[in-house]
């Protein structure tokens, strides 16, 4: 088994309401993201956020990276858990779009130029190189997004947050439209870049229920309560207590499919 431990938070949500007009959107949600420890592993955090469409996903996911101020309550991040601003979590948005009239290096080269440290050209050329080799898109950089397939773009957008240096990488909807196999590369990519850093920490906001499940350490599941207006947390999932997580052969585990089973009657 896993030995593992959940240490200090480092992003938490305390009585998120969202209004608009009369029309509430969500409701007394609260969470935290503790930072996971695994002997003899760097292991980041993979959350995932489901539930059905239009249930309110991608205005939860704005008022955690702070583009959208909550009608009530705060999210807070890193050790000393200040408030959250615009621009302090990566974002993939949903129907995420490339700069095209720039090529792939350019596009990976604006991560960097928006990230904190102070890099040369040169240096930038070789991180760049580096991730390329990582996650095999050499051959692309040289291209411009329209010469790729949706989950190449997929995958460029993903690692274009990575290089800004945020811990926190916030992704809307990041299997939609992607085969099978781009699908699994994806998952490919968001595993790695879950143990790049210890603190790195991917919150995945998704109507597909098999896919953010398989990769994530933590499933909540978004819905309605009968009776009371907006969405809020229904229930959470703790799959590093199942034996589930960290695990990507899991799809046929029995207790795996039993658990997608159960997700599904929540939404
Ligand atoms: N600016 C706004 N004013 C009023 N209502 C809004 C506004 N933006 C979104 N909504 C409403 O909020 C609700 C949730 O929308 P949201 O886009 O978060 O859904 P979602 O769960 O992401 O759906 P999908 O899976 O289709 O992406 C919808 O009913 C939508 O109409
Ligand atoms: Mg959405």
């Amino acid at each position: 088994m896993n030995a593992y431990s959940k240490n200090k938070v480092l992003l938490s949500a305390e009585n998120i309401h969202l209004q608009y007009g009369e029309k509430k959107i969500l409701r007394d949600i609260n969470f935290s993201i503790k930072d996971i420890h695994r002997e003899g592993l760097q292991q980041g955090q993979v959350v995932a956020l489901i539930g059905r469409s239009g249930i309110g996903k991608t205005q939860l996911f704005k008022t955690l990276s702070g583009l959208v101020k909550p009608t009530e309550g705060v999210v807070k991040i890193d050790e000393d858990q200040h408030e959250v601003k615009a621009g302090q979590v990566g974002i993939v948005p949903q129907n995420y779009i490339l700069f095209n009239h720039r090529t792939i290096f350019q596009n990976l080269k604006i991560g960097l130029d928006n990230g904190e440290t102070k890099l040369t050209e040169e240096e930038k050329k070789r991180i760049i190189d580096d991730y390329a080799i990582t996650f095999d898109l050499t051959d692309h950089l040289k291209k411009y997004p329209a010469q790729l397939s949706g989950g190449q773009r997929q995958r460029v957008s993903i690692i274009q947050q990575v290089l800004t240096g945020n811990k926190f990488i916030l992704l809307d909807e990041p299997f939609s439209g992607l085969d099978i196999l781009m699908v699994d590369r994806v998952i490919k990519l968001l595993l790695k870049v879950s143990t790049l850093n210890e603190q790195n920490t991917l919150i995945i906001v998704s109507h597909d229920i098999e896919n953010a499940t398989a990769v994530s350490d933590t499933v909540w599941v978004l819905g309605n309560e009968e009776g009371k207006p907006g969405a809020t947390i229904k229930k959470e999932y703790d799959l590093c207590e199942m034996g589930l997580a960290w695990r990507p052969e899991i799809r046929t585990d029995r207790k795996f499919v039993e658990l997608i089973d159960e997700i599904k009657k929540q939404l």
